[in-house]
């Protein structure tokens, strides 16, 4: 298998406006980035992923974007952009930024040169319709399951094009415009239109622009929503048992574009590419990822996302299962070794923070069952993105206060639980559990007032707990998450075998501890994690040449006792590959 630099790295994300606040205005900005960058150098990372700092009227947190060859002023200037480039490619450090070009935002110029007029050039960037009269909408949809509908509306264009429901659960996806009396299609948020990539005029200024991004050497893509970009002939409507993203996710041509992208925008460029691509599915991601490298590197996909929330229910209290997040990841490695490549990823600006999420620890137990968390999950086949705050063992933050929320989904929530009977008190909780705010508050630097983040209010609630858990405390204290997770990457990158081997799941069906060895060559490494919190007897046998690699348990004497401590994870080396491990 060909190793290219992409496959062997480690990408930390960082998300601006809560990184590091360097002019006091309450919001990350890339001159805080710049000062960050010897910390997270120091974390044995390789890669920085990017999101969002264009211009935008963020009401989607900058996945709005209003000119995507430019900087918000919120987070400085171009040049700032270029001096970050400039810092973070002489420490070894690359940087790819997030292309969210499934849509635009409502104030980009192609959007509003597109709402001016039917004849307009930039009219086809877009999706434009008519709606439906009362009679169509009936004889569509039936008269009990009619969408509710504005009478203000001229009667010819009182319902929508269609039935879908935006994916921040704010309603219909489609917005009127009085203007040319038509309406247009948000998959999100009305004020992030979706662009037609049919267009090829579209497609064409999109690979222009990312052409500009690299010419100034960004190093690659995270592409947002990436799987949506090819909606289905004819809009057809959801149907019952079907989810939206059933319908929009893997269109018919988006490989046929994907392709073109890879020729037109990415030739010449030796570039990393990370695809997020709701609803994907192994099958879909061998295209999306294979290794002849037609499309992209890698996928995020968000199978692990159905055991516990899903695409439009996610507002709940569920658990996910060990056997079944087990199975998934079974799925994924064995179904593209050889074929593709995959992303791991533990949380991310959108999914709540691992601790709580994949296990529920006490206290006394938080930074054991990260590091846990951390060795099962990146020891597998793929290339670990982490999420800023992760190495420090950072918790979700419950916002109590719904005048505290800044997320538009998650204020959509709110608004839609209160409507199916639960009150505030019981709604709050669960937008804590699954409310992007409760990731994304501000990075914990120390534990002076506004945690090293800002001295001004900060535009989002720190998490109260910054007194105790920051990167000044953590960087200090040789035991911390941070130093563990600076070894498991450097281990991580000293044997190939993490790299290049073959996933070998263990103890597939026990609901306590997650293992799998990792083999190449004859070469075989065994993992192991307790996602519980009490002592775990294992009946293995392990040879006489088993020796501790790493593990997060000092001193640990698992390999005599065969008991695995609370949360313990442990990796080691020397076992018989291929037929280890057999439950005595
Ligand atoms: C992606 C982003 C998310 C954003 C959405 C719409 O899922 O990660 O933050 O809200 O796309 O752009």
């Amino acid at each position: 298998m060909n190793k290219s630099w992409w496959k062997s790295a480690v990408v930390y994300q960082v998300y601006p406006k809560s990184f590091c606040d360097s002019d006091e205005d309450g919001v990350g900005d890339i001159p805080g980035i710049i000062s960050k960058l010897d910390y997270i150098k120091s974390i044995g990372v390789d890669v920085i992923w990017l999101s969002p700092f264009f211009k935008s009227p963020g009401f989607d947190n900058g996945y709005d974007v209003s000119d995507y060859f430019s900087v918000d002023p919120v987070f400085g200037t171009m040049n700032d952009f270029k001096v970050l480039l400039n810092e973070a490619h002489q420490r070894g450090l690359k940087i790819i930024i997030d292309l969210v070009v499934n849509h635009s935002s409502h104030q980009h110029l192609w959007f509003q040169e597109s709402s001016k007029s039917k004849n307009n050039p930039y009219r086809n960037y877009y999706f434009w319709r008519d709606g439906l009269t009362e009679d169509e909408a009936i004889q569509r949809w039936g008269q009990d399951n009619l969408p509710s509908y504005d009478l203000s509306k001229d009667k010819r264009m009182r319902f929508p094009p269609n039935n879908w429901q935006n994916l921040f659960g704010g309603g219909s996806c489609w917005e009127y415009d009085k203007e040319t009396d038509q309406y247009y299609l948000h998959l999100f948020s009305k004020e992030q239109p979706d662009l037609n990539w049919d267009s090829p005029k579209l497609r064409q200024d999109v690979y222009d622009m990312m052409h500009q991004w690299l010419e100034l050497g960004v190093d690659g893509f995270r592409m947002d929503v990436i799987s949506l970009i090819s909606k289905p002939e004819g809009l057809p409507d959801v149907t019952d048992g079907q989810s939206l993203i059933d319908i929009v996710a893997n269109g018919s041509k988006v490989h046929i574009y994907l392709r073109e992208m890879r020729e037109v925008a990415l030739a010449g460029f030796d570039v990393m590419t990370v695809g997020e691509t709701a609803g994907v599915t192994v099958d879909e991601a061998k295209h999306y990822a294979g290794l002849e490298n037609t499309e992209l590197n890698m996928v995020f996909h968000f199978e692990i996302n159905d055991l516990d929330g899903g695409e439009s229910h996610k507002w709940n209290r569920s658990k996910i299962k060990l056997t079944d997040l087990k199975n998934i990841h079974k799925k994924w490695q064995q179904g593209l070794a050889g074929i593709a490549w995959n992303s791991l990823y533990l949380s991310n600006h959108d999914q709540p923070r691992s601790i709580g999420r994949y296990v529920r620890p006490d206290e006394v137990y938080r930074e054991r069952a990260q590091k846990m968390l951390a060795t099962v999950t990146y020891l597998m086949a793929g290339t670990p993105f982490i999420y800023q705050g992760e190495e420090l063992a950072m918790t979700n933050c419950f916002i109590k206060d719904f005048a505290d929320l800044r997320d538009i989904e998650s204020i959509n929530a709110f608004h839609k639980m209160l409507q199916t009977g639960l009150d505030a008190e019981e709604a709050m909780e669960i937008v804590g559990i699954w409310g992007r705010d409760s990731c994304r508050t501000p990075m914990q630097w120390n534990g002076e007032v506004g945690a090293g983040f800002t001295k001004a209010k900060p535009w989002l609630k720190i998490n109260e707990n910054y007194v105790a858990i920051n990167a000044k405390e953590q960087a200090a204290r040789k035991d911390s998450v941070f130093h563990y997770y600076r070894a498991l990457f450097a281990l991580r990158k000293g044997m190939d075998v993490f790299v290049m081997g073959d996933y070998v799941p263990v103890l597939e069906e026990d609901e306590r501890v997650f293992a799998y060895n990792r083999v190449l060559d004859g070469e075989s490494v065994f993992v192991l994690g307790n996602y519980t919190g009490y002592e775990v007897q294992l009946f293995l046998d392990m040879g006489i040449d088993a020796n501790v690699l790493m593990g997060n348990i000092v001193d640990s004497d698992f390999l005599t006792t065969k008991v695995l401590q609370p949360y313990e994870g442990v990796v080691i080396s020397g076992v018989p590959s291929m037929t280890p491990c057999k439950p005595l």
